[in-house]
């Protein structure tokens, strides 16, 4: 056996344990536990519909969950938003939430309330003592926008903005926040091939910095490059975790993906037969490709 006299660098960030959220009959999320670790990039994936964004919302205080609690750096959170922020948890939503009729520059400084001893209201309004803290803010959302891509549109309006500088712009203004975690829910939706690249290069730029990421997206060969570890929900039950080599080959999430159904769901005779129409239609075209790898 070998022994290090190196301190573990390694530390939990984020520890959910147990989250289940209910509405009403319906239970979005059941018992999920998820650690996040200092330097990771963890990703959250599944079918729609299977709880991922109702998770997110558990972890940020959005929705008090059912039971459950979620911890980051050691430190129980309350369920609410502002204090999840503070703490060092920062997000971007599935549907984007800028403030359309502001300037790029300016949604990122609200995103800097958090961090700042003004608040919101004296940001929006301009009290006298935002005009002081905005030099500092201002140099450090300018430094953003710059790490983001956006700087030369600092002065355009959010709205104005193509749909995927829009989601770069939801990031730049998370980070305002200084966060030790960011959460992105669906990062690249909408985005072409390239813009999904750069969105690549970011997160792990991000990830440089210091700042651990968890995030949830459909695109499958993103998650893949980008994860060091993948979690997959389905109905609401993390059924596997691990490396993303190990998740993608794993049955259970393939059949996940297939939509193959569990034995006695609804459909699965319609299921059935569209499998046996694909076997039949593949036949006919027996010298196509072999499943390659095109990475
Ligand atoms: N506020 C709510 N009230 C009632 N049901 C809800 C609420 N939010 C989500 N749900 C339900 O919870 C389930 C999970 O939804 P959720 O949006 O978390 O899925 P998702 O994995 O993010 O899906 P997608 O990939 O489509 O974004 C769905 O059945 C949804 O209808
Ligand atoms: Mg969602």
């Amino acid at each position: 056996m070998t022994t290090t006299t190196t301190a573990p660098t390694t530390t939990t960030v984020l520890d959910a344990s147990g989250v289940t959220m209910r509405f009403g009959g319906l239970t979005a999320v059941r018992g999920v536990d998820l650690t996040v670790n200092t330097g990771e990039i963890v990703g959250l994936i599944g079918p729609n519909g299977a709880g991922k964004t109702t998770f997110f919302n558990c972890l940020t205080g959005l929705y008090v969950p059912t039971e459950g609690k979620v911890a980051y750096k050691g430190t129980v959170l309350p369920p609410k938003p502002h204090l999840v922020t503070q703490a060092g948890i920062a997000r971007t939503f599935q549907n984007i939430r800028l403030f359309a009729n502001m300037t790029v520059l300016e949604n990122v400084l609200v995103g800097r309330h958090t961090r700042t001893k003004e608040g919101l209201w004296s940001a929006l309004l301009r009290l006298p003592g935002f005009r002081k803290a905005e030099e500092a803010s201002r140099e450090r959302a300018m430094e953003l926008l710059e790490f983001t891509g956006l700087a030369a549109k600092a002065d355009h309006l959010a709205r104005n903005l193509p749909y995927g500088e829009q989601r770069k712009l939801e990031i730049a203004r998370a980070l305002a926040s200084e966060p030790g975690l960011l959460l992105l829910d669906e990062p690249t939706a909408g985005m072409n091939p390239q813009e999904t690249r750069a969105a690549e290069e970011l997160i792990f730029a991000i990830r440089d910095q210091g700042i651990a990421v968890l995030v949830i997206e459909h695109d499958i060969r993103f998650i893949m490059n980008l994860c060091d570890r993948v979690a997959v929900l389905v109905q609401g039950e993390k059924i596997v975790e691990g490396p993303a080599e190990v998740v993608q080959a794993d049955e259970r999430v393939i059949a996940a993906y297939l939509g193959e159904p569990f034995e006695g769901a609804p459909g699965a005779a319609e299921a059935a037969e569209v499998e046996a129409a694909e076997a039949d239609a593949a036949e006919g075209d027996a010298h196509s490709t072999t499943e390659g790898d095109d990475k």
